[in-house]
């Protein structure tokens, strides 16, 4: 822990996680994981808002930064341009009294090692008190400003998204909700809606995902009620319709192909109770950890294998699966709302590698299933090329495929969740099953 106030530690510490982001590549999630030690529980939250919110406003920020610096940073001094920046954030998006934000701003300096650069920091958070609404009004009118999003990325919704992107634009940094699914082994979902009343948390249903229930607020997973003994898990609710696409019948034997943390396969374990094996299967070792943890408070049984799902010959023990999931590695795009560094991690250019990878994933697996089976294809992401034109390439390439009834045309298959959608992430889902035969 550091000597300065807390105030002015928990700024340093944001500006250093926000730099671990956009320097090192890290995770949000890492990069927190690396430095809260040295904040105390009780400041944690405040850490968090800080190092997400900046995180989240990055290139809308640098651009304010980069008009009120009259020279540019010394490159050993690239900390204060995360520091600028996490100072910005506070006067742009917090409610904390503006005074009080620059004061704690500009002492960080000393406990990142750059005192010298007090009166910059101190200078230029003031005169953006004075000038930030005129300098914000001519930057917003470039739209990767205004929503902070890359300009590849507005690039691409505009093309694949005409009519939606700006609203996409906009979801991908709403506060995102916190949705429950309701272990439907341990009760119903309305019963638990009542247990979470009696505990004093609101929540709604959704239209669609029959397990999911919204709070009105998010909270500390331990306040809810059951949650040690596996009665409900977080899930969003557009990740709670594949175990409805997929469904899995009694005697069926599941593959779920990039199954880590388990969400989705702890999921189907509790819809279909009598399934005569659950496969997860997942190239990370440390996250089919997660995934067996999760299984554990849930008290949910699966076969795991650490493989990689494009080569069936090395895990494969040769009997079909009734049911394949292939949760495809993706851009991430449905679901920056909840994780703002994808803003700042993902290139272009990874399009590519995601995209030859989906394709040799659905080649690889499609030769798994059983007669009559079904191969749910789902991302996270609101790209085209991943979605609806990796599924219209793959039914070029077999036509022994088709879409399940109901899962859109050749010309426009699968589903498209928009970000938003009923307060849902941004998914995809094409379900496919051999065209001569049903199930
Ligand atoms: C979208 S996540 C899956 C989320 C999971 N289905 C859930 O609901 O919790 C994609 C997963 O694919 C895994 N993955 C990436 N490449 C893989 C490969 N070649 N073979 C198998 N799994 C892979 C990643 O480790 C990651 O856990």
């Amino acid at each position: 822990m550091s000597d300065a106030a807390p105030g002015v530690a928990i700024r340093a510490v944001a500006a250093r996680v926000v730099h671990a982001v956009r320097t090192r590549g890290r995770t949000l999630d890492d990069a927190l994981g690396e430095y809260e030690a040295t904040v105390s529980l009780r400041d944690r939250p405040l850490l968090r808002a800080l190092a997400f919110g900046t995180v989240r406003w990055w290139l809308r920020l640098a651009a304010c930064t980069q008009v009120l610096l009259t020279r540019p940073l010394r490159p050993r001094d690239a900390i204060l341009a995360d520091l600028l920046a996490v100072g910005l954030f506070q006067l742009i998006y917090l409610r904390i009294p503006a005074r009080a934000a620059v004061h704690a701003t500009v002492a960080a300096t000393a406990v990142l090692e750059r005192p010298h650069a007090r009166g910059l920091v101190n200078a230029l958070l003031r005169r953006f008190q004075r000038e930030g609404e005129s300098l914000l009004a001519g930057l917003d009118t470039q739209a990767a400003v205004r929503h902070a999003c890359p300009d590849w990325l507005v690039a691409q919704l505009e093309a694949d998204w005409p009519e939606h992107h700006e609203a996409l634009l906009v979801a991908a940094n709403a506060a995102p909700p916190m949705w429950l699914r309701v272990n439907r082994r341990l009760g119903e979902r309305d019963a638990y809606l009542e247990r979470l009343r009696a505990a004093g948390l609101e929540a709604t249903r959704h239209p669609e995902a029959p397990e999911a229930l919204c709070l009105a607020e998010p909270t500390d997973v331990e306040r809810l009620p059951g949650w040690a003994q596996g009665a409900v898990s977080v899930q969003d609710a557009a990740a709670q319709l594949a175990a409805g696409l997929l469904a899995p019948g009694p005697g069926h034997r599941v593959l779920d192909a990039c199954a880590a943390p388990g969400g989705k396969t702890a999921h189907l374990l509790e819809t279909t109770p009598d399934l005569a094996e659950m496969v997860a299967l997942d190239i990370s070792a440390s996250r089919l950890a997660e995934l067996e943890h999760g299984l554990a408070r849930l008290n949910l049984r699966s076969s795991v294998l650490c493989g990689d799902a494009r080569d069936p010959q090395d895990w494969w023990d040769g009997r079909p699966f009734d049911r394949i999931l292939l949760d495809a590695p993706c851009s991430a795009t449905g679901v920056i709302r909840r994780h703002p560094d994808i803003k700042l991690l993902r290139q272009v250019s990874d399009l590519d590698a995601l995209a030859v990878l989906q394709a040799d994933m659905l080649e690889a697996l499609w030769g798994l299933l059983a007669p009559g089976g079904r191969l749910l294809y789902a991302t996270c992401s609101v790209l085209r090329r991943e979605n609806q034109a990796q599924i219209v390439a793959f039914l070029q390439r077999h036509p022994e495929a088709a879409l399940v009834p109901g899962n859109g045309s050749i010309s426009a298959p699968g589903r498209q969740i928009m970000t938003g959608e009923t307060n849902m992430d941004g998914f995809y889902y094409a379900c496919l099953q051999h065209s001569s035969m049903t199930s």
